[in-house]
Parts: C-alpha cells; sequence; structure tokens
C-alpha cells in the first residue's frame, strides 16, 4: 500500500481535481502542502458541482480527514468564506475532518494589496498573478516576520509580531504611495477572526506521522504545476512555492519517504494562465478551438487560457524534475475533430536545439519549438473507458506521447465524470 502524492506537471489547471477526487475516495486522510486560494479544483459528483480552493478535496466526502499543510499560506477570511459556501452544500465541515497545521503562515489583507499594487506598477512586466497576496505572504514567511496561525491564540503579544511586519510593509507601501496599515486595526482583524479558525489549528506533522503508523491510506494533493514551481519553473513567471512532489513532504512535516508514489497529471494539450514562456502557444483559430472545447477559462479568476500543442521536451522535464512515477493523461476529448495534431519533441534557440527548455528567460524567449505531426480522428473519446472505445489514431496519440516522454502513462481521464477512466495502473498499489 502506498502514500500517494498528486501533482500537475504542466502549468496547472491540468484537471487535477477530478483525479485527486478519484483518489481520494480511497484515502483515509487528504493533505494540502503548498500553494493557498489560488488554487482552483472542480469536482462533480452525483451532479453537484464543488468548486476548492484552499480545503483539500477529501472535505466534500465523508468519514476522510483533510489536512492543511504548514507549507500551505493561509487566508484564515478566505477559508471561512469557502468553509461557509461548503457547509451551504450539505458539507460537514469540523475539526474532526479538517485540521490546519498551527505553524502555517497566514495570508493577510495586506498581502492582497501588495501583490496587486506590484502587478499594477509593473505594467507590460507584470507576472499575470491570481492576486491573492501569495508571494507576499511566502516572502514573509522566509523574511520571518510572517504571523502564524497559533499566534493568533495568544493575542498579547500578537502587538509585538504585528509591529514588526509593519515596519516592513508600511515602508513599501510608502514607496507605492498607498496609506499605511494601523497596527490597531489589523489587531483588531486577527482577534476577531482567531476564535473562528483557531478549533482546526493542529500539529499535522503529529497527525501525519499518527496516520501513518495506523496503517491509513495518505493522499497529497498538489496545487498549480512543476512549471510555476518557484525553483524549477519558468522563473519569474512562476507562483512563490515549491510544486513538486518533494515539497508533500516539506510541506505537511513527514520525511523524505513520505511519498511512495508520484502520479503527475498532465494534459493531452497545453495551457498556461498569466504571463511568461509559452513555447507551443498557438495564436491563432486552432488555439481558439482548443480553449473553445476544452471550456479553458480560470476557476480563481475566470481569466482565458492561453492554448497550444503538448508540448512533450517539457513535460517530459518535468516529470524528472518532480520525480513523477507516473501519469494521469487528462481532457484527451478536447482533441476529438482535429483533422492534425502537432507534439513538440524540443526546441531551436539560436540555431542550436535542445531537448528540453534551458534555464532563463532571456534564452526562452528566443525559443522555436520542433513538432512532430501526428493524424487526429474523427471519432469520439468522450466516456471511454477502455482501449477498445477509442479510436485507433487517439491510441497512437497516446502511445506517441508515453514513447516521447520516457514515462508510464497509468489512467487515462476522458470526460469530467468521476468513472470515465482507462485505468492501466493503481498508484495505491505503488
Ligand atoms: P500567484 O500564485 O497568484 O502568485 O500567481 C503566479 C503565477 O501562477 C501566475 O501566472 C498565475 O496565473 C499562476 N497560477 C497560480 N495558481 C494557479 C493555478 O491554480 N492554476 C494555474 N495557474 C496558476
Amino acid at each position: 500500500m502506498a502514500d500517494v502524492a498528486v501533482i500537475g506537471a504542466q502549468w496547472g489547471d491540468e484537471g487535477k481535481g477530478k483525479l485527486v477526487d478519484w483518489l481520494s475516495a480511497r484515502a483515509d486522510v487528504v493533505v494540502r502542502f503548498q500553494g493557498g486560494h489560488n488554487a482552483g479544483h472542480t469536482l462533480v459528483i452525483d451532479g453537484e458541482v464543488y468548486k476548492l480552493s484552499l480545503l483539500p478535496s477529501g472535505i466534500v466526502r465523508d468519514g476522510k480527514m483533510s489536512v492543511i499543510g504548514n507549507g500551505v499560506v493561509v487566508d484564515p477570511w478566505a477559508l471561512l468564506a469557502e468553509m461557509e459556501r461548503l457547509k451551504g452544500q450539505g458539507v460537514k465541515i469540523t475539526p474532526t475532518n479538517l485540521m490546519i497545521a498551527e505553524n502555517a503562515s497566514l495570508i493577510l489583507p495586506l498581502h492582497g494589496e501588495l501583490d496587486k499594487m506590484r502587478e499594477e506598477a509593473a505594467g507590460k512586466g507584470k507576472i499575470g498573478t491570481t492576486g491573492r497576496g501569495i508571494g507576499p505572504s511566502y516572502e514573509d514567511k522566509a523574511g520571518r516576520r510572517a504571523i502564524k496561525l497559533i499566534d493568533l491564540a495568544y493575542p498579547e503579544s500578537l502587538p509585538q509580531k504585528i509591529e514588526r511586519l509593519l515596519t516592513h510593509h508600511n515602508a513599501l507601501r510608502r514607496g507605492f504611495g498607498a496609506a499605511d496599515i494601523d497596527a490597531g486595526a489589523l489587531l483588531a482583524q486577527l482577534k476577531e477572526i482567531a476564535p473562528q479558525i483557531l478549533p482546526f489549528a493542529g500539529p499535522v506533522w503529529k497527525l501525519l506521522h499518527d496516520a501513518r503508523k495506523a496503517g491509513n491510506r495518505i493522499l497529497f494533493e498538489g496545487a498549480q504545476g512543476v512549471l510555476l514551481d518557484v525553483d524549477h519553473g519558468t522563473y519569474p513567471f512562476v507562483t512563490s512555492s515549491n510544486t513538486v512532489a518533494g515539497q508533500a513532504a516539506t510541506g505537511s512535516g513527514l520525511g523524505p519517504r513520505a511519498v511512495n508514489y508520484v502520479l503527475g497529471i498532465v494534459k493531452a494539450y497545453t495551457t498556461r494562465v498569466g504571463e511568461g514562456p509559452f513555447p507551443t502557444e498557438l495564436d491563432d483559430d486552432i488555439g481558439q478551438k482548443l480553449g473553445e472545447r476544452g471550456h479553458e477559462f480560470g476557476t480563481v479568476t475566470g481569466r482565458k487560457r492561453r492554448c497550444g500543442w503538448f508540448d512533450a521536451a517539457l513535460v517530459r522535464q518535468s516529470l524528472r524534475i518532480a520525480g513523477v512515477d507516473g501519469i494521469a493523461l487528462t481532457k484527451l476529448d478536447v482533441l476529438d475533430t482535429f483533422e492534425e495534431l502537432k507534439v513538440c519533441t524540443g526546441y531551436e534557440i539560436d540555431g542550436q536545439s535542445f531537448d528540453y527548455l534551458p534555464a532563463g528567460i532571456d534564452r526562452q524567449k528566443n525559443v522555436k519549438p520542433i513538432y512532430e505531426s501526428l493524424q487526429g480522428w474523427s471519432g469520439s473519446t468522450a466516456g471511454a473507458r477502455s482501449w477498445a472505445d477509442l479510436p485507433a489514431e487517439a491510441v497512437k496519440y497516446v502511445r506517441r506521447i508515453e514513447e516521447l516522454i520516457e514515462c508510464p502513462i497509468a489512467l487515462v481521464s476522458t470526460s469530467p465524470e468521476r468513472e470515465d477512466v482507462i485505468l492501466m495502473k493503481d498508484p495505491f498499489e505503488g
């Protein structure tokens, strides 16, 4: 029996929600270990749509423990609003089925404001963030001035922590011409929210250790994707956390052997939200068609996603960096009815060829994809549950991808419905 981590292997939005839900039905504990409410996971269960941002996907199922690890940056106001919304859909959320790491760092309103002020000031050079304050909050964590969840339990020492934080932030705000944050007002806001959020705070590392010892199945739910990783992604057009599977250990308080099987989620084509390099982007009718057929609009910000051909060179690189054991290929049905499909196998940069995307924004901006062409199919792959249900060209496309990325396909997902999956390998079997 294995503990499984699910991570996105492209720029996020690979369709992790459905796969995580499919796996969480068989897990005992579901853990978020990085990111924050910049993520958006949509689950469809018995026709009911659940939209999750910060809560682990296990929350919608009875009898599962959901855990928000120390690697997550937690906006308590956004979290409470999400909890209320889900409770309105009949989901039970109490400290018996949700624990938030007491040492998680908080996202405060000033973080979202700074995120937006920076983006506005950057103009054309903006990152295209979700504006949720993710980056500024991680900066404060690394800068050792963050307010931690457990700090809310000690109101007498909060004023010193707030002062330390505001010394930094008010100086920055003056640079942007924004008004100072009032320490008393922030203290009052934190004191007000404390009794609502503190009942969920606890030692996540200990809970997970005990769960492992008891033989429980743990599922680590990644957010965003490897190409948005702060170290390995297309820096600086990345998010501010490590999105690779190794973060499951650091971001939850388990050792390096926390994960036995890493499932990479890979979309059958490529999308990206926000700015930054995208070698196979299609700024034409084909890109438009992919976006329309794939409903490529962001769950969090509603932004239109950029679309392009499948990039096997980049996915191969991601899978290696993240230590992926097998992939789930998603949204194959979006490619139904395309006459020809292209797959990127490498790049040319200033006359030199590469079988990977070299680091550095200056080199990446001159990248030209090298394509291989495959025949499309006219039949439908939607809802297929076995290889026999797929048109022959679709099978060829999937098998060619598997060859190029040098990683086995564990599952193919063929619709948003939970059971529409072709299963080759059960990740929980290790
Ligand atoms: P941030 O995480 O809000 O700082 O945004 C940094 C970059 O990551 C931007 O390009 C965002 O569009 C992207 N991003 C953040 N979260 C997600 C996600 O869940 N899916 C896809 N892209 C994301």
